[in-house]
């Protein structure tokens, strides 16, 4: 690597290159060379890890994510792109998912494996989704992947036998609001949300749950107000669900 980086660099030159507007595969193909040597550097992480440590009002500061794993390191001004920081411990499954946005990935501190995953099947009112493994890899500090938004890229990533820290920039979200977790063994498709908009949904769901009137009086009242899409989504699937019941008694 010809010359070390920190983040205040890495988002300068990223925002530089962003702000020429080129087309996503060009910022990607840019970005992914920046982010290698971001990586690759040591040293510029150690403070926010620090801080993350000592200092409670940072921690209170930052964003409650979808994944309890992630740290948001930067936001670019003009909405391009924003630059996270993940930690996986060692042991742990972390779900098979989709991202709403394009992504660069890069492993930082220790190894991290890496699978790559087809959408063969799916009948998204079950729930049901079928993925296949079409690419395992373990990425050593330095190395790069890339994944597309929605079904383009689905993965899943997991630590070896030491905590790892990935950098990942993340492109517009094409989709807002939760991510898509697949699991292997029931072949089912969920939609995971950040803390506060999970246990909205959660409560949706239950409602899917409960076949009496009152429960259908709150679910169609949300679908008359201007709720986001997903709260929409998650209104409908209770709906069906709650129907599928009534028709079995
Ligand atoms: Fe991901």
């Amino acid at each position: 690597m010809d010359k070390q980086f920190n983040l205040e660099d890495f988002a300068a030159m990223l925002d530089e290159i962003a702000n020429i507007n080129p087309e996503p595969s060009e910022l990607i193909q840019q970005g992914r060379q920046l982010l290698s040597n971001l990586v690759s550097s040591r040293g510029w992480l150690n403070e926010t890890l620090s801080r993350l440590v000592l200092d409670e009002e940072f921690v209170q500061s930052q964003w409650l994510s979808i994944d309890p794993n992630e740290i948001i390191l930067y936001r670019s001004p003009w909405k391009n792109f924003s630059i996270r920081a993940y930690i996986w411990e060692p042991g742990l499954k972390y779900p098979v998912h989709d991202h709403g946005a394009w992504g660069i990935v890069g492993a930082h501190i220790n190894p991290i494996r890496e699978r790559k995953f087809d959408l063969v099947a799916q009948e998204p009112d079950k729930h049901y989704a079928e993925v296949k493994v079409t690419a395992d890899k373990v990425l050593n500090p330095g190395e790069i992947t890339v994944v597309m938004p929605l079904d383009e890229g689905i993965h899943q990533m997991e630590a070896l036998d030491r905590t790892a820290v990935t950098i990942h920039v993340y492109g517009p979200p094409l989709r807002k609001g939760y991510i898509k977790a697949y699991d292997l063994h029931f072949k089912q498709v969920t939609r995971l949300y950040s803390p506060y908009l999970q246990k909205k949904v959660m409560a949706i769901r239950s409602l899917g749950s409960i076949t009496e009137s009152w429960a259908e009086g709150i679910l169609t009242e949300v679908l008359q107000t201007d709720a986001a899409d997903y709260i929409r989504l998650e209104c409908t699937d209770a709906l069906r669900s709650r129907r599928g019941l009534l028709g079995k008694n």
